[in-house]
């Protein structure tokens, strides 16, 4: 391949870590809560104190391998802080905030924690909250009714606040801790209840594009671009993120068995699927499949379509899914340019940032 194609992994393997820069000690990190598990590594939500010169406690994610991990999987997860330490600081990107890998303990890669999760779940959410703008929002703000905490409008019942609101009732406590935190954690700034806009819808796409004219021109290939790789953070920032070895390939369905491995078929390029050939316009492509998510809000691609040989010829021969149900004429040309057969004909994420801008 081209001098400046060879994979960013391929060439941080050989990189040294800089442990004066990023080493982070064990003992300042409380892990908390799980985020995220694969079959070879997880990721728990933890406190970190005086992280990056911090003078407080700071909630970050931690990336860790399970119990059972091989040297393989090691190498693999010591790659990834190589490359993020290399690729640099964005702000639509998770960023590493340090990591541990003194003997004697895990080795523990630690990120920026995105407080709302994955844009897929989140979008989903929101498939009853959804207006053209903040004025016919307004005009259909959601009924102020005392309702059970956790049950509000617009809010997915959750199991654990229902029952812990049972405990609080039979505990005879003032206060229960659970209940208190999913309040604080989960909706302390109304964040849940809030409408979303085709504004935000945009937005969110203005700023992958952003995420990945970056990471391209750090010569990183992403590989695995779609919306369940995109953290929705404070202030309606989102951040583009790689779940790699913390992700349950064998057990989600986006994930389809293909020979010996299990590939996200829907956001690959057919160059990719065919020949295993990956590139910054493949991630283009996988690009154009996550417009699709986040204009039908967190729909799965290809309603309906098997995933098999059949739908990879039609793929090949020009088969491309119909506009999303709240995308516009102009987003969905983006869509078909994304998906062009021929990848040099496919914009630059450098394009997209311009396009995306323009309409927002
Ligand atoms: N799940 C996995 N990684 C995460 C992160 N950085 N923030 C929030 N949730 C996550």
């Amino acid at each position: 391949s081209m001098p400046d194609e060879v994979p960013l992994d391929e060439q941080c393997e050989r990189l040294p870590y800089d442990a004066s820069k990023w080493e982070f000690a064990r003992e300042r990190l409380k892990l908390g809560k799980s985020l995220g598990r694969g079959a070879f590594g997880k990721v728990v939500q933890a406190s970190a104190f005086g992280i990056k010169k911090s003078p407080t406690c700071r909630t970050v994610a931690v990336k860790m391998l399970k119990e059972g991990a091989t040297a393989s999987e090691y190498k693999a997860l010591m790659t990834e802080l190589k490359i993020l330490t290399h690729i640099g600081h964005h702000l639509n990107v998770v960023n590493l905030l340090g990591a541990c890998t003194k003997q004697g303990g895990p080795l523990m890669v630690i990120v920026e924690y995105c407080k709302y999760g994955n844009l897929s779940n989140y979008l989903k959410s929101k498939r009853d909250l959804f207006f053209l703008n903040k004025d016919a929002a307004l005009h259909m703000e959601p009924k102020k009714e005392k309702m059970e905490p956790g049950l509000e409008q617009g809010k997915k019942p959750r199991l654990d606040s229902v029952t812990s609101s049972e405990s609080f009732a039979s505990s005879g406590f003032q206060e229960d801790k659970s209940l208190s935190d999913v309040e604080e954690e989960e909706d302390s700034d109304g964040f849940y209840k809030e409408p979303i806009t085709m504004e935000d819808l945009i937005s969110y796409s203005f700023q992958v594009a952003r995420g990945m004219e970056f990471l391209s021109s750090r010569k990183c290939i992403h590989r695995d671009l779609a919306a369940r790789n995109i953290l929705l953070s404070e202030n309606n920032v989102v951040k583009i993120c790689d779940f790699g070895l913390a992700r349950d390939i064998y057990k989600n369905p986006d994930y389809v068995r293909k020979g010996d491995t299990r590939l996200p078929l829907k956001w690959m390029a057919p160059e990719s699927i065919f020949d295993k050939i990956y590139s910054t316009k493949s991630d283009v492509w996988s690009y154009g499949v996550l417009l699709w998510e986040i204009f039908s809000l967190g729909g799965s691609p290809y309603p309906g379509v098997q995933m098999d040989e059949d739908f990879c010829s039609r793929l090949r021969e020009g088969m491309r899914m119909r506009a999303p149900e709240y995308s516009t004429p102009e987003i969905y040309q983006i869509m078909l340019d994304c998906w062009h057969r021929d990848p040099k004909e496919r914009p630059r994420f450098a394009e997209l940032v311009e396009k995306l801008g323009d309409l927002l």
